[in-house]
């Protein structure tokens, strides 16, 4: 078995732990992120109706630790102390997302006027603070009436997404400078549809090809319903892009690594920037192919004003598939630490893409078991992870990639989908018993970073 050594990024951590915001390109946008279902609770407050998560937490064994998303960080009553707290980092921006059942409990039909002012608080309220507000309108809520209807895999989800995505941005309008329409179709598509590991939770290779088209769809006919309500908004989607390096030179290897590469990046990247689907993975999926209907690609093709990357770790791929190296640095979920990993697809996304729009790092953090002592959690690792990617994402500024911002994830510790309450992804330490903020070390340091302290 070959063995692969991490190889040494261009900056040493040393160097990483050094630098600041100064470091980066005037107007370079610093901010946190999160997401309505992983922070919101109150899941049925204020005419909320029930979305596939609610459901799917309902189902025995589908999350680690049993819990759900009701009462979550409790978010949706602590909104103001919550935007005190991101204000205290110094951050340009605050990337949430909005809950579709909150406006729409069915997926269809009037707007709740309690689900908006929600959210036009919450804008309000970054604006006050001197916070810009980057919404996302899908984070995997869908109202569970329409997955009842199918979900992705029905056509009329992706229209019944552009009805929503025009609400939303006619009532936002342009005090929301940026709008993204779908935090990472993969998830919402194979991850959901095809490994079974979120919502709906399904296992079917058919129907998660059939609502990654769906989802794309969704997108296209989204993004030209913001522009028409909020005329002078950034527009774009987020994409969840992982390298996929094959373990060794042998043929298999370097095959098996480059379908891996069309499932979990090009499947997404190709329609929406070159105007056609992957090939290679069209032909191994067969009969499971989506069906695309003349004028589709068209759609999903919609020009945008960016595009936003979350950049986690990658994956080291054979022909039995894929596994963390040996001794390779890895976090709480078992994810290696690459951070070089960020420039190679960065640089990767500028060369192979003449249409790309700038781009976002809209999501890039860690796990940790974080522990709570004496009123500080020391959790050096994500402050290194943090560094290292930064200076990752330094290198490719300074190979000519045109990125615009960096977000944090994330803002707080949350509901880790499958993984309940067990993960911790924040900056700021949740204790769920009491609902308590602390700022853990490396919030201090993204302070520091920032030139707030
Ligand atoms: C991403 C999701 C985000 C969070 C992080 C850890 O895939 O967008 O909600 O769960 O992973």
């Amino acid at each position: 078995m070959t063995t692969l050594t991490t190889p040494t990024g261009p900056r040493t951590a040393e160097a990483a732990s050094r630098l600041t915001r100064r470091d980066f390109p005037q107007g370079f946008t610093f901010g946190v992120a999160t997401s309505s279902f992983q922070i919101e609770g109150a899941t049925s407050e204020d005419g909320r109706g029930p979305s596939i998560w609610d459901t799917f937490c309902r189902e025995t064994g589908r999350i680690r630790d049993g819990s759900n998303g009701d009462v979550a960080c409790d978010h949706y009553h602590r909104w103001e102390e919550d935007l005190d707290l991101i204000a205290s980092l110094g951050v340009d921006a605050y990337r949430f997302s909005v809950a579709w059942p909150r406006i729409q409990p069915t997926g269809s039909g009037p707007a709740l006027t309690a689900g908006l002012d929600f959210y036009d608080r919450l804008t309000d309220g970054l604006m006050a603070r001197g916070v810009e507000p980057h919404v996302t309108l899908y984070h995997w809520d869908l109202p569970q009436t329409l997955q009842d209807a199918g979900g992705w895999v029905n056509r009329d989800t992706a229209h019944r997404f552009a009805e929503y995505a025009g609400i939303v941005a006619e009532r936002l309008g342009d005090r929301v400078r940026s709008y993204a329409t779908l935090n990472e179709p993969w998830c919402s598509s194979i991850l959901s549809y095809m490994i079974g590991e979120h919502a709906p939770g399904l296992r079917d290779r058919r129907l998660a090809l059939a609502a990654a088209h769906g989802l794309l769809l969704g997108h296209g006919l989204a993004v030209p319903e913001i522009r028409c309500h909020a005329p002078g908004s950034q527009v774009g989607i987020v994409l969840n892009l992982t390298p996929q390096t094959p373990r060794s030179e042998a043929p298999a290897d370097v095959q098996a690594a480059r379908l891996a590469d069309g499932m979990a990046n090009r499947l997404f990247l190709d329609p929406l920037l070159r105007g056609e689907y992957p090939q290679d993975v069209f032909a191994a999926a067969g009969d499971d192919a989506p069906v695309v209907e003349p004028g589709d690609l068209e759609t999903i093709g919609a020009a945008c004003d960016f595009m936003g990357v979350n950049y986690y770790s990658r994956g080291v791929v054979g022909e039995q598939g894929s596994a963390v190296p040996e001794d390779a640095p890895v976090t709480d979920m078992g994810w290696e630490v690459y951070p070089q990993g960020l420039t190679e697809l960065l640089v990767r996304l500028k060369t192979d893409y003449a249409n790309l729009p700038p781009l976002m790092i809209t999501e890039n953090g860690s796990a940790y078991a974080d522990r709570l002592e004496n009123g500080a959690v020391h959790d050096s690792e994500r402050v290194a992870y943090l560094q290292t990617h930064l200076g990752a994402l330094l290198d490719a500024v300074q190979a000519g990639v045109d990125l615009r911002g960096y977000f944090a994830w994330s803002l707080m510790d949350n509901f880790e989908w499958a993984w309940g309450y067990e993960k911790r992804f924040g900056l700021v330490y949740v204790d769920y018993a009491t609902q308590e903020r602390v700022l853990k070390d490396s919030a201090l340091w993204y302070q520091a970073f920032l030139g707030k302290r």
